[in-house]
């Protein structure tokens, strides 16, 4: 007996002590200072409804105004004695939108929100005339696409696509959850007041949520709806041993120090959910509305919760999504292919404008840079070390007294020659400007707010008071564009007392925080301009802040200088105004670990310019957390270090010369790839593909792919595996597809379709060149990126089993916006039969024009064989010889790198590269 017991007892020791290393580290997470779903009543009630509870029929369908309406009528007449208005339209590109609201003819006491600024007037005015609508009988169907059509089923009623073949890819209402709480007077004795904590909501036009359905079918995985600080693939959140049993919250706050893994709402929200799966493709579900959204992925057997599961014919993820407020706008992007799906969503919101270039190098940050001398001081021992950076950042401290547009006189007595200073080395400077505005008389943008009536008010309609970093404050109205247009004119040279060209803003807090408020929030019975509810808009709250604030610098610089603004709240549309970040994560590994599904989120629904805090924001990394940080964030599309005040000082030369060089080396990384970046940015700017990518999104027939979010494509060239723990010698490293893949440290290659065991050292993490493309760099080292200018580029050619390979380069001045009319410069590379040729693929331009002296001096061939030894260059019948290495400046001497040094072509030409 005793020999059978041991062995059960020591693995349930091990058991017990490996759960009790997975207890998360204690943190001061507030959690009791946030809502759940149960203290939510709208979430409460919705999620107490059954499946098939809705019982609204969809009746006198018509074609009105090109589009398809019908009314929802309840077939009991109760609740829904007013109908409901129901339109379906169809846009070029074959996007369905449903609206539902309610009848504005029966007077209903207040017009529901619709969040306007948000869907582009392009997209409007491609709307397709419907002219036709087939009677099915039982419902309406009407074209799509070639393959597609939507139909709407009248009893119950319900809204899905389907192909021609039958088979259902999307729909709405399809479990019957669908509910409308109409607006309606207030009875005798009803109290529609809500308390939460110390607050109270006087909530004076009732109960108005609305809450439904959506499946997604033949989906293995659903993505999207950030911000959560949580796994890529979405866990279910109801149903039988689910993983988080709070639904995913969208309404934006200020958490302070955020957990790595759970479904609350953080900073921004976009409720847009994409869907994957091997058969069915991608496709995705958006619902603008602005309020407080909670959002359930319904896992297998959630219906047999209460014993009545619903046959289904098709494999699908059912989700059921949740709003306090707004109207049913809702649009459904059919994909098929992941890549399609970010495309739609973008023609629907906006492409993510295009950066300057320098936004694009390494940012210095830190809460706070005391005060000239230690910005100057800073800014030289860059230089010292070697260490190239382009932007230096000034917190909060460095106003007067948190009034933003003024200077601490004390610490910062010539803040324009401070910027002239960094500007003569081509770098550019940052400050922070928050939406709270400090009540002091004296101080001139109060004053101005307050007799031009521009703040939000109370629900006394008094201006609201609420607290925040200046102490006692009041908030713009942003709603209003007239006051964004006042803000903006605040950004002007003129007005902005010490700013100068080269400097560019940080919109923090503009969730908005507020830290008397009910969840560290604006009161949602708070008012906006036209009666609007801050409970409708909340969510929208910092988009039209970051709005205001990039128009204000696109006016000072005449709308020829690019604004860069960086937000924390963000919502559908954000990506038109600037970079996102992921706010206040902490220094440990497991925040390393999540930064990386929260910026791949935030570029699969439109956000590209986006990136995590290095080093984390909250306590001391240890060294090398630190260096793995700066390995992995010279990847992310917004690469910025930055840090609390109460943390030590952490700039890169602080912990001996080894780990100074590892991150000089990761920053210096980035550098080198910057002209490969800048032509990504430059692709989501065109079509909307992020510059990071999940993998599914490149790969998306490789079902290992789906849930991997340790690993990252930069572009469809570049693969990176983050390293998450401390000490880690080996790596496992998926790597996808039919092609093999070059490490690009060593020119090493290694097969796709198979999980790597790879040796990790501490100087780089995993990354690889996928066969079959080029990568333009510049390798030289230099200050700044823009002193990087004029340097001549090299390529990576990356041969694949047929010995081709493809590559594009984007180039602009950086920093205008005649790019539009044409003044870029775009080249395809590519290699084929021996051959390398530039061609241009710029489109046929409109009146500008930009030209560039730069040149390619090297050319890099991976997979060619050693045998190769020389090349002719044309036009100029010039015969250059082929070397072996290097692949990099650091490369080791197995290099199996090909060279052919300076062949000199311009980068702005046409010309090929034989190889003899
Ligand atoms: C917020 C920001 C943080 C900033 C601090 C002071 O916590 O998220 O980045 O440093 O405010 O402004």
């Amino acid at each position: 007996m005793a020999t059978t017991r041991s062995p059960l007892l020591l693995l349930l020791l091990l058991f017990l002590l490996s759960c009790s290393l997975h207890i998360p580290s204690v943190s001061s997470w507030k959690k009791d200072e946030f809502r759940n779903c149960k203290q939510t009543p709208f979430c409460h009630r919705a999620r107490s409804r059954s499946p098939r509870s809705c019982s609204l029929v969809a009746a006198d369908v018509a074609i009105h105004d090109g589009d398809l309406t019908a009314k929802l009528v309840s077939k009991n007449g109760e609740p829904f004695e007013n109908p409901l208005i129901l339109k379906l339209s169809v846009y070029k590109g074959g996007i369905l939108r449903v609206r539902v609201d309610e009848d504005p003819n029966l007077g209903p006491p207040k017009k529901r929100f619709e969040v306007p600024d948000v869907v582009l007037g392009e997209f409007e005015s491609s709307k397709l005339w419907l002219s036709r609508v087939s009677d099915e009988g039982v419902s309406s169907v009407v074209y799509l696409s070639s393959d597609l059509e939507a139909v709407v089923r009248h009893d119950p009623f319900e809204v899905y696509v389907r192909r021609k073949g039958g088979e259902r890819v999307l729909s709405m209402n399809s479990n019957g959850l669908f509910d409308f709480e109409q607006l309606r007077m207030k009875k005798e004795g009803e109290d529609w007041s809500e308390s939460f904590r110390s607050h109270t909501d006087s909530r004076p036009y009732g109960p108005q949520s609305i809450s439904f359905d959506v499946s997604f079918y033949g989906a293995d995985f659903v993505y999207g709806i950030p911000e959560h600080a949580t796994a890529l693939a979405l866990s279910p959140t109801r149903g039988p041993g689910v993983e988080f049993s709070e639904p995913y919250r969208l309404f934006n706050l200020d958490v302070f120090e955020y957990l790595h893994d759970s479904p609350f709402g953080i900073y921004g929200s976009i409720p847009l959910m994409l869907s994957h799966g091997k058969g069915s493709g991608t496709n995705g579900f958006f619902w603008l509305n602005a309020a407080e959204m909670q959002i359930d992925v319904l896992g297998k057997g959630w219906d047999a919760e209460d014993g009545i599961a619903l046959p289904s014919s098709q494999e699908r993820i059912d989700t059921h999504w949740m709003s306090e407020a707004g109207i049913v706008d809702a649009f459904f992007f059919l994909g098929p292919e992941p890549k399609d799906v970010v495309q739609q969503y973008t023609s629907v919101t906006g492409r993510p404008s295009m950066p300057q270039h320098f936004a694009t190098a390494y940012h210095q940050c830190r809460w706070n840079y005391r005060d000239e001398e230690d910005v100057g001081n800073v800014d030289s021992k860059f230089d010292e070390f070697d260490i190239p950076y382009d932007v230096l950042w000034l917190d909060i401290e460095h106003t007067n007294g948190k009034r933003y547009f003024t200077w601490d006189s004390a610490l910062f007595p010539h803040p324009e020659e401070m910027q002239k200073k960094l500007a003569d080395k081509g770098r550019h400077m940052v400050t922070i400007v928050d939406p709270h505005i400090k009540r002091d008389d004296d101080y001139y943008i109060h004053k101005e707010a307050t007799n031009n009536g521009y703040y939000v008010k109370d629900s006394s309609g008094k201006d609201y008071d609420g607290w925040c970093w200046p102490g006692s404050s009041s908030y713009l109205d942003v709603l209003n564009p007239e006051i964004r247009s006042w803000w903006a004119d605040k950004f002007s040279l003129q007005n902005y007392a010490g700013s100068t060209p080269s400097l560019y803003i940080w919109n923090d807090m503009n969730e908005p925080s507020v830290f008397n408020g009910p969840e560290v929030t604006m009161p949602r019975d708070a008012l906006h301009h036209g009666g609007v509810e801050h409970r409708e808009l909340h969510n929208a709250y910092g988009y039209y802040f970051h709005m205001a604030t990039a128009d204000g610098l696109l006016k000072r610089g005449n709308g020829n200088d690019r604004p860069f603004v960086l937000s924390r709240a963000f919502f559908p549309g954000s990506q038109r105004y600037g970079a996102i970040w992921t706010g206040d994560n902490t220094a440990e590994w497991e925040h390393l670990r999540v930064s990386v599904p929260m910026v791949l989120t935030l570029g699969l629904t439109g956000i590209t310019f986006a990136g995590a805090d290095v080093g984390g924001f909250f306590g001391n990394p240890d060294t090398e957390l630190l260096v793995r940080w700066y390995q992995l964030g010279a990847y992310y599309p917004f690469f910025r270090a930055h840090a609390h005040h109460d943390t030590k000082r952490r700039e890169p030369w602080l912990f001996g010369d080894r780990n100074t060089e590892l991150m000089r080396d990761a920053i210096r990384t980035r550098y080198i790839l910057l002209p490969y970046f800048y032509t990504l940015f430059r692709e989501a700017n065109t079509t909307g593909v992020p510059v990071m990518r999940p993998l599914w999104m490149e790969f998306p027939a490789d079902e290992a792919t789906f849930k991997n979010d340790e690993a990252f494509m930069v572009g469809n060239s570049i693969l990176v595996q983050g390293i998450y723990t401390a000490g880690a010698k080996h790596a496992s490293v998926y790597l996808p597809g039919g092609q093999s893949w070059y490490d690009m440290k060593t020119g090493v290659a290694y097969k796709g379709g198979v999980t790597h065991n790879l040796g990790v050292s501490d100087d780089s993490i995993p990354a690889f060149q996928k066969a079959g493309t080029i990568i333009p760099r510049k390798d030289r080292f230099r200050r700044s990126s823009t002193q990087m200018v004029n340097d001549p580029y090299t390529l990576v050619i990356a041969l694949d089993g047929s010995l081709e390979a493809e590559g594009e380069l984007y180039v602009d001045d950086g920093k205008s916006f005649e790019f539009g009319q044409g003044a870029y410069i775009h080249r395809r590379f590519s290699f084929t039969k021996g051959q390398l040729t530039s061609t241009n693929i710029a489109a046929p331009g409109s009146g500008k024009t930009f030209s560039s002296n730069c040149i390619i001096d090297r050319i890099i061939l991976l997979g060619l064989s050693s045998g190769n030894k020389s090349a002719l260059v044309e036009p100029g019948n010039i015969k250059l010889t082929i070397e072996p290495g290097p692949l990099n400046l650091h490369a080791r001497s197995s290099s199996k790198a090909l060279t052919i040094r300076r062949p000199n072509v311009r980068i702005a030409d046409d010309w090929t590269i034989k190889i003899l």
